[in-house]
């Protein structure tokens, strides 16, 4: 096991395409950090680099206390788990396995005891002597988890390894990473770009949005916390609502007049404010009115049900327990769990107005 630094890394790929920019991270020893972001962020370029599959532009990374940049990609002691996990048809499971020692000359009966503990370990000593074809999708994603664990490397790197299984198996093999990660407290680089894996999965997360990281933090951190609109958006589902408007004396107003809320900030003038859905609620009597609502549709998760609104010159959403929806009305005015909003400047940037915690308000990204 070891620890992973990687400073002011840079791709550029031929073509002027740059993919990621300025890159700095300090996993430790034995942590879970997943790396996510939209589609095209830079993740698996950044993933590939750290394993030597891409050269980097510039940068450096740090493997342990050893500077790997020139180090071919089998001398970097490390394990990587991809989409399609390129088993080897021909072989059965447990040559699979065992393959990656097998060309590290290591001798077959510790290849035998590893494989055999690794397949205990996975549950899959039943199918080791069967072929890749032969397998579930789900199967398949397991053997090549425990090809990558046999290998007892200091680094695992997974590249979104789930996304071709359906969801049932996908929430299945989730747990069991988690439960592996507890059990070998081995140092994890994993990469989604879906945020519920990434909420439930890692220790940390870095975000990341065009090759440039937007915020690291625990999954309640950058929760609680974003330090941008685009933070804000993309952990959460349904997204936050925003809403452009203004401060005006300690007040938040939105332009069309219909939508205002006090605010615990000073500076007046043009910004975003942000609720989420599951903060918004019905407002009883006496209680303080952020807008009136017209709810427009309803969806019913089961227990919860997510109804759309159109309220203060925009469609938002709610979600709110099934019985506060049989009692909504045509119009009900709508308040805020608070201390819930949030408040971000009103420019491309979207920063924060309000303090982060210490930990989420590195832009630089810093993982310790
Ligand atoms: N070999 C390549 N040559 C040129 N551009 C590339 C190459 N590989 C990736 N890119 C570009 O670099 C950017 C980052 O790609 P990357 O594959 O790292 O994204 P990603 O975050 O892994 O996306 P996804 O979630 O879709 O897998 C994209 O704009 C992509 O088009
Ligand atoms: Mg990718």
């Amino acid at each position: 096991m070891a620890s992973v630094t990687l400073t002011s890394l840079h791709k550029t790929y031929p073509g002027g395409i740059q993919a990621v920019r300025n890159f700095c991270a300090q996993i430790a020893n034995g942590e879970l950090v997943v790396l996510v972001g939209p589609s095209g962020c830079g993740k698996s370029t950044l993933l590939r680099m750290i394993a030597g599959l891409e050269e980097i532009s510039s940068g450096q990374i740090h493997i342990g206390d050893r500077l790997v940049n020139q180090v071919p990609p089998g001398d970097r002691d490390i394990a990587m788990v991809f989409q399609s996990n390129a088993l080897y048809p021909h072989m059965t499971v447990r040559q699979n396995m065992g393959f990656g020692l097998k060309m590290r000359r290591t001798p077959k009966v510790a290849i035998a005891a590893r494989v055999a503990k690794t397949a205990k370990m996975l549950s899959i000593e039943s199918l080791l002597d069967r072929r890749p074809r032969e397998l579930s999708g789900g199967q398949q994603q397991r053997v090549a988890l425990g090809r990558a664990i046999v290998r007892d490397p200091a680094v695992f790197l997974f590249d979104e390894p789930l996304s071709n299984l359906d969801a049932t198996l996908r929430s299945q093999m989730r747990s069991e990473i988690a439960a592996l990660h507890k059990r070998l407290r081995a140092t994890m680089i994993y990469v989604t770009h879906d945020q519920v894996e990434a909420m439930t999965l890692g220790d940390r997360l870095v975000l990341m949005k065009e090759g440039v990281v937007q915020q690291v933090g625990t999954p309640l951190e950058v929760y609680h916390h974003p330090a941008n609109q685009f933070v804000a958006t993309f952990i959460g589902s349904p997204a936050m609502n925003l809403f452009r408007g203004e401060i005006k004396q300690g007040q938040f107003h939105t332009p069309d007049g219909k939508g205002c809320w006090q605010v615990d900030r000073a500076t007046e003038g043009p910004v975003v404010f942000g609720i989420r859905p599951e903060d918004l609620r019905p407002a009883r009597d006496g209680e303080p009115v952020f807008a009136e609502a017209r709810p427009t549709l309803t969806e019913h998760l089961g227990h919860e049900a997510l109804v759309h609104l159109d309220m203060a010159g925009g469609s938002h959403l709610a979600r709110v327990a099934v019985e506060v929806v049989r009692d909504l009305g045509e119009k009900f005015p709508v308040t805020l769990r608070s201390p819930s909003y949030h408040l971000f400047a009103d420019n491309p940037e979207g920063l924060a107005l309000q303090p982060t915690c210490e930990a989420s308000s590195g832009r630089q990204g810093t993982v310790s």
